[in-house]
């Protein structure tokens, strides 16, 4: 166990005297967290290889699931990669500073581990002041992972960060809550058209504007699919999940949708479960169960995405055994919400639609 230093920042111009402090653990090998527009990152040098293989232990994260890295300014994406296609390049000027991260070649520069041994490398340029001055003071590009331990959501404020890393790493920067609170959108511009492999905070519809963009089929996968290992390395870990089980119900018609949740809620009360209702505002006084908690209105799914890893952590906190999780509609930030929810379930989805 170490001391994690708590350094509470102002989000909007960050005291440099605070950036200075953290942006020397960074230099020295050490383990800083901080806030992006999404969620928390967990960052140490990318160039330094010992600092990357703690990293990768502070999370108990597998060592073949490679972290993004961030930089501060365009120009250093051009040392990290071997090329940058006009599309890349394009995409960089349109959505940096931003929640998109590109998978571009790698170059020599980057140590095996940093990439866990891979010809690519995740680079994304954060739209957060605290993250920008951070990565400039220290000098080098930062590898951030999400700041939770591996396997549970991502956390959203300073405090999920503790509750999962206090004693494991140097300091976390705390500037509250982070804004759009999914991950960024992972889009592989090393093929032709660009590929989505994880939806995010750039949503499909919005990269759509920019050129033909194709999704990868785990993107909206009932099922977990194999992806070959080099095209997306992460997919096939355990991912987003609380400590309680998660079954997803959904279905076209919402008060079809209601009525099994209900009926969920009923079997597993049964059993004698604690169970808790992840719903919508437009449903919320539809349901009786142990916790109930709304993400946010139907028609906002930007805060249904601001909400969610949170109110997941909320149950745990509960102690709820079971969570039944109404689907949201799949556009916009929807698309990264169910996602993350059918991750979070292993799977387990009940369609009503089928019935
Ligand atoms: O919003 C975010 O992206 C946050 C903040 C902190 O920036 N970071 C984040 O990092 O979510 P992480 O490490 O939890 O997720 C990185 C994702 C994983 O799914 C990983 O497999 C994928 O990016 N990835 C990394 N390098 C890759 C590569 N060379 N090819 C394909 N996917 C890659
Ligand atoms: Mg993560």
């Amino acid at each position: 166990m170490k001391k994690t230093l708590v350094l509470k920042v102002n989000p909007l111009q960050p005291e440099a005297e605070k950036i200075r402090l953290a942006a020397v653990f960074i230099r020295n090998g050490g383990l800083v967290a901080f806030p992006t527009e999404t969620v928390y990152g967990l960052g140490a040098n990318a160039l330094d290889a010992k600092a990357v293989l703690r990293l990768f232990k502070a999370k108990k994260r597998p060592l073949d699931n490679p972290p993004i890295i961030h930089v501060s300014r365009i120009k250093d994406v051009y040392r990290l990669t071997k090329e940058v296609s006009p599309i890349a390049k394009r995409l960089m000027e349109k959505f940096w500073p931003g929640p998109l991260t590109l998978i571009l070649k790698r170059s020599e520069l980057v140590p095996e581990v940093t990439v866990t041994g891979l010809d690519t490398i995740a680079i994304r340029m954060p739209k957060h002041n605290v993250a920008l001055a951070l990565i400039e003071e220290s000098g080098c590009p930062i590898a951030a992972p999400s700041a939770n331990l591996a396997g549970k959501p991502s956390p959203t404020s300073a405090q999920h960060v503790l509750t999962d890393l206090r004693g494991r790493i140097d300091a976390i920067l705390d500037a509250g809550s982070t804004v759009v609170g999914v991950e960024s959108t992972v889009l592989d511009v090393t093929i032709d058209p660009p590929e989505i492999l994880r939806p995010g905070g750039t949503s499909y519809e919005t990269l759509q504007t920019f050129g033909r963009i194709s999704l990868n089929p785990v993107v909206t996968a009932d099922k977990p699919l194999l992806l070959e290992k080099t095209r997306s390395p992460g997919l096939k870990h355990k991912h987003y999940a609380p400590k309680a089980d998660v079954v997803v119900v959904e279905g076209t018609l919402l008060p079809k949708v209601v009525v099994k949740v209900n009926e969920l809620v009923q079997f597993h009360r049964m059993r004698g479960d604690r169970v808790g209702v992840l719903c919508t505002n437009e449903t919320e006084h539809e349901y009786q169960a142990d916790m109930v908690k709304s993400l946010g209105s139907r028609n906002d799914l930007a805060s249904v995405a601001r909400n969610l890893f949170g109110l997941l952590r909320d149950f745990d906190a509960e102690k709820v055994d079971v969570i039944i999780a109404e689907a949201v509609p799949t556009q916009g930030l929807g698309l990264a919400v169910m996602n993350r929810l059918k991750k979070a379930s292993g799977y387990k989805i009940v369609n009503v639609d089928a019935a």
